[in-house]
């Protein structure tokens, strides 16, 4: 089973933006990857709630479900947003079905086969799927940690879940699939 990093959600956004530097970029583009206005998304490692938020300025009546497999960033979600649960992405997803299943910095935690997994049962729910994330690249930015980051070439994610690169910048990228 791939090991769990804990963020701390009191200093998670302050640490990510000087990980990622283009954080706000990435957050933008897997938002404008969304391909039609979602009315049930699912949200998978939902953090601090930046995706989530962002997502909300775009499509404020969509209503959101999120998992985080951290009981600390649970606390804080809960604190602002419903239908925010404790799970993890290796496990069932919680029924659907939904327009959209979003995941932004989280997918790289799962190993490839849990990846694909993964994919299957989302393409059972889900009407389309986003994946924001740092991928595998010539010029790696973000630090990776071989005992709990295990980023994928985005043509690589593409394959597994059906779809298509939509934007890459440096060692980000943003792979849509559209599903029905
Ligand atoms: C880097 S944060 C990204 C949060 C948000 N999407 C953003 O872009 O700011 C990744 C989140 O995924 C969660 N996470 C990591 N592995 C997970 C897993 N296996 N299942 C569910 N959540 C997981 C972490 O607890 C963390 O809150």
């Amino acid at each position: 089973m791939a090991a769990q990093f804990h963020w701390n959600p009191a200093t998670y956004l302050e640490e990510i933006r000087a990980e990622v530097p283009r954080f706000d970029e990435l957050q933008r583009a897997a938002i404008e990857a969304i391909p039609f206005a979602p009315e049930r998304v699912l949200e998978l490692g939902m953090g601090t709630g930046e995706t989530t938020r962002v997502l909300l300025e775009s499509y404020p009546d969509a209503w959101v479900t999120g998992l985080d497999s951290s009981p600390e960033m649970v606390f804080r979600l809960r604190q602002e947003y419903d239908g925010v649960m404790l799970a993890r992405m290796e496990d069932p997803l919680p029924d659907g079905p939904w327009d959209l299943v979003i995941a932004v910095l989280s997918i790289h935690h799962l190993t490839d086969e849990q990846k694909r997994v993964l994919f299957r049962r989302v393409r059972e729910q889900a009407r389309a799927l986003v994946i924001g994330d740092v991928v595998e690249s010539e010029r790696q930015v973000t630090p990776i940690h071989p005992e709990h980051d295990y980023p994928d070439t985005p043509e690589q994610l593409a394959e597994w879940c059906g779809g298509e690169v939509t934007w890459r910048a440096d060692d980000l990228a943003v792979v849509r699939a559209t599903y029905a």
